[in-house]
């Protein structure tokens, strides 16, 4: 469910005309709804409300730091794969308590940031890892609070790119050295073993892989607790997959909340959960202007100002991502949406049936709000897209265009060497 919507032939954000923000604030333009980000926070939150929960928002998906607080004003706290993220994370508001840290390649740096901030726990992904966390926790004279990121070698049925939790994924550590790692961590002088975590994938539209995973963990659990390790926090990761096109029917998280409960609550332990496409996905649309449109030997280009590098997604994974006319029309044309970049994979749909758009006309590419503006980037010195946040009849930009300054910020001639 999200808050765009046809009202008297316009697409509206919410109570706002996507149009007027597009003529007001300039395209290509990320815009964000308020009440769809809440709303889909609040259906994890409700789903998990019969257990100890925490919902750990994961900042890569968007991380602007409206978004960010607007979550974490709502009892969100953070899932951050990188010392910039906790950063994005703390200026937003985060409550350190409230973070957990994933990732393969933590370094030294980033681990002593997040020791110095306090965080819930490092959700540790090598062995080597863990003896880095012990050895910066010693140096600062604090304990570092860990869990233990398990590959359960489950299939997640998505994407070759987004799977993680396969044996052949560089991601967590494999169930039988986990076991050793938990001994192992459970003697460290400066380590507490608080927690389990895995994350299997993203995108994934069906229940029973992330049954699967967690089952494979549940028994460890309840091995290690046998062994005297205690495992206060369960954290299932992120992966809930979101409805890109009609044919996508992936669980609510009502379902996904009730199956995960049934399978785990006898443990006594804290649900901690990292969504973030289930969150902020269908709360953004990527809204574009037509600056031509071509007759090809066989189809039409319509030719947009949004491009690859303002939404890689369906260059990168073949992505399916809606398109309509920001002006509703009820006429059609078999076309590819593209961009301007000098690549022929920057197309934002490709051989499909489009609503028909002539030159200067708006249209929004949707569920652009999860994986959009956080992977986009100033390839053929594209200045990045403003992003606007609308809340039922109000709008404010959350952050402003790029200039053609910001494209050099940084840079230098070198005059003489
Ligand atoms: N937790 C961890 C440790 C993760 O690596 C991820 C996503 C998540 C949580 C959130 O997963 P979600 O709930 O959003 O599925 N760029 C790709 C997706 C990459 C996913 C990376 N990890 C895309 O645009 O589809």
């Amino acid at each position: 469910m999200h808050h765009f919507k046809y009202v008297e032939g316009e697409l509206c954000c919410e109570e706002v005309k996507l149009s007027e923000l597009a003529a007001e604030l300039g395209t290509p333009l990320y815009c964000y709804s308020h009440a769809t980000l809440t709303r889909h926070l609040d259906a994890f939150t409700g789903a998990f409300a019969t257990v100890d929960n925490l919902v750990c928002y994961s900042v890569k998906v968007n991380s602007n730091i409206a978004v960010l607080n607007t979550l974490f004003k709502n009892g969100a706290g953070a899932d951050i794969v990188s010392g910039g993220e906790l950063f994005r994370a703390l200026k937003a508001g985060a409550d350190p308590k409230k973070i957990v840290f994933s990732g393969v390649g933590k370094r030294e740096d980033e681990i002593k940031y997040a020791l110095e901030t306090g965080i819930l726990m490092f959700n540790v992904e090598s062995p080597l890892e863990l003896l880095t966390i012990d050895r910066v926790a010693a140096q600062l004279g604090v304990r570092a609070p860990v869990s233990i990121r398990v590959n359960p070698d489950v299939d997640p049925r998505t994407h070759a790119y987004i799977s993680t939790g396969l044996k052949k994924n560089k991601f967590g550590i494999g169930i039988e050295r986990a076991r050793l790692e938990y001994r192992a961590a459970a003697k460290l002088a400066n380590v507490d073993v608080v927690g389990i975590d895995c994350h299997i994938g993203s995108q994934i539209t069906e229940i029973e892989p992330f049954i699967d995973a967690v089952k494979r963990l549940k028994k460890l659990v309840l091995d290690l607790r046998e062994e005297g390790i205690g495992i206060k926090y369960f954290d299932v990761g992120g992966g809930l997959g979101i409805p890109y096109e009609e044919v996508d029917t992936p669980p609510h998280p009502t379902e996904y909340g009730k199956a995960l409960i049934d399978e785990l609550q006898d443990l006594g332990c804290t649900l901690v959960m990292e969504p973030g496409r289930a969150i902020a996905g269908n709360a953004g649309v990527l809204v574009g202007r037509v600056v031509y449109t071509k007759e090809g030997e066989d189809k039409r280009f319509i030719i947009g100002d949004a491009a690859m590098n303002d939404l890689i997604r369906p260059s990168l994974y073949s992505a399916y991502h809606g398109v309509l006319a920001v002006k509703k029309t009820d006429e059609t044309q078999f076309a590819d949406l593209v961009g301007p970049i000098c690549e022929s994979g920057d197309f934002m749909a490709k051989d499909r049936e489009l609503p028909r758009l002539e030159a200067g006309e708006f249209f929004a590419v949707m569920s652009a709000g999860g994986y959009g503006f956080t992977m986009s980037s100033n390839y053929n010195s594209r200045p990045r897209p403003a992003e606007v946040m609308v809340k039922g009849d109000k709008y404010k930009v959350i952050r402003e265009r790029e200039s053609y300054e910001d494209l050099i910020k940084g840079e230098t001639i070198i005059e003489e060497w």
